[in-house]
């Protein structure tokens, strides 16, 4: 079970230790949303020395995108835009990260458990993705309702489950009144721009972890605005139009006599102090 954060800046956090078990060098990590339960965590990653490990089988879903500096899979460089996915029990190559270099880095169902020059586990299910976001061409996505398109560069889904982890770019202008919630979780890193919505503003390295079920919306793009976004399933939006003062609405497009599509009541989500006091926009 992952709290509901949102919103809070990375620079609002502390930094811990890094926890990359058989690394060589330093790294240290902002714990932007972790689950007690099973050990998942999204985490940013800082580089204050050259850091490394060798090849070995994580004991989760592993991800890394490069915010900046420079990182080596196996001899394959990644700038800024760099993205690997390495799925529980498929053995991955050596890694290196240069001094000063920032990484975002995902655990799915598993801690960080690694164990190094083993051998694949017997139900391990994939292959390891390495990708150059820069060398892909945004695709336009398909909206329900009056919207400009946002654009997305898919960076890896898992074909059983859905689970995906993409960039989603919104341009300036880009506006939605109306609250969305869905049936799997949300997450957000944002990379660049502004946008105005009902949890705060959103900037770089503004980040959201939102449980399924959570109304979101009422929102103004400022500026051009990219963000790395990461889903638990096949994301559908349900939308909530004519809402109720402070709970309820009119369901748009799901069933409001089903109880798996109702949206959850928050509560006072998890902020960091830069964002200031929620306004209760949204319920
Ligand atoms: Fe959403």
């Amino acid at each position: 079970m992952r709290a509901h954060v949102e919103l809070i800046h990375e620079d609002d956090y502390i930094w811990h230790v890094g926890e990359l078990p058989y690394g060589e060098g330093k790294v240290r990590e902002r714990r932007l949303s972790v689950d007690e339960e099973d050990g998942s965590s999204s985490l940013s990653l800082d580089f204050p020395a050259d850091w490394g490990r060798g090849g070995g089988v994580p004991h989760a879903n592993t991800e890394f995108y490069v915010v900046s500096g420079s990182l080596s899979y196996g001899g394959t460089e990644l700038g800024a835009g760099g993205y690997v996915q390495v799925p529980k029990g498929v053995p991955m190559d050596w890694i290196k990260v240069r001094e000063g270099s920032r990484v975002l880095h995902w655990r799915e169902y598993g801690d960080c458990g690694f164990d190094p020059d083993a051998r694949r586990w017997a139900d391990a299910v994939g292959e390891v993705t390495v990708l150059d976001s820069n060398r892909m061409e945004w695709t336009e996505a398909p909206s329900v309702g009056p919207l400009t398109p946002l654009y997305i560069k898919l960076l890896h889904r898992d074909p059983k489950t859905g689970f995906y982890t993409r960039l989603i770019r919104a341009k300036k202008g880009w506006t939605d009144h109306r609250l969305a919630h869905h049936p799997c979780y949300e997450e957000f890193y944002t990379l660049g721009g502004k946008m105005a919505y009902n949890f705060g503003d959103i900037d770089d390295g503004t980040y959201c972890f939102r449980p399924a079920g959570v109304k979101h919306g009422h929102f103004i793009a400022e500026t051009d605005i990219d963000w790395i976004i990461r889903s638990d399933g096949e994301l559908i939006n349900w939308y909530t139009t004519e809402e109720w003062v402070k709970w309820g609405g009119h369901a748009e497009n799901y069933d409001d006599h089903n109880h798996d599509h109702l949206p959850v009541i928050s509560t006072l989500p998890v902020r960091s102090r830069s964002r200031g006091a929620w306004t209760g926009d949204g319920m």
